[in-house]
């Protein structure tokens, strides 16, 4: 186990869908020692039903306010390891809460590196109805100038998910010595 003794703050991992946030989350929390958590698991446990659901029942702008709300909740405690849907850190507020009480880690990933990662992708509604590259083109242009706002950026492309853990713990690890 890797310890960072000056790490009093959460993980927070943002960035696309199929960046990677949830398995590099996992792998980043076991080798930390610290719990995992993920923020849509926990939109689904809070609402009863899958996210598409919620998004067919309460629309997107519906589902982004549960996020928001559901986020706020999970940072406020002990440190951990966050993997958060890709559209949490656009929220001015959660962003906010995410810089004063955790890390941001942006993990970046080009299109075709999306594109090959959502392969089996089904259950993400924003990815639905439409030709994928566009979508996930368009997405990386409105988000990619956000995300690059989080703490650390680790770029993915390429990388096995063991050296992307790697290069995050050298980078965070980077980042608390220049605290
Ligand atoms: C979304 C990303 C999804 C999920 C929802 C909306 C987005 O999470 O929260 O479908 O707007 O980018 P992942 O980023 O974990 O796939």
């Amino acid at each position: 186990m890797t310890t960072l003794t000056s790490l009093d703050k959460t993980l927070v991992l943002v960035g696309l869908m199929g960046a990677g946030k949830s398995t590099i989350g996992r792998m980043l929390a076991g080798l930390l020692g610290l719990p995992f958590a993920d923020s849509d698991q926990a939109i689904m446990e809070r609402a009863g039903c899958s996210i598409d659901e919620i998004f067919a029942t309460r629309g997107e702008e519906g589902f982004r306010a549960l996020q928001k709300e559901v986020i706020a909740g999970m940072l406020d405690g002990a440190p951990r390891v966050l993997a958060t849907g890709g559209s949490a850190y656009l929220d001015p507020d959660t962003r906010a809460l995410i810089d004063r009480e955790g890390i941001a880690i942006w993990l970046k990933a080009d299109l075709d590196t999306l594109m090959e990662r959502t392969r089996n992708l089904e259950n993400r509604p924003l990815l639905k109805g439409g030709d994928r590259r566009e979508i996930l083109g368009k997405l990386i242009e409105a988000r990619y100038p956000i995300y690059g706002l989080a703490a650390i950026a680790v770029d993915t492309d390429g990388k096995r998910h063991n050296d992307t853990v790697e290069t995050v713990i050298d980078r965070l690890k980077a980042h608390l010595r220049a605290l």
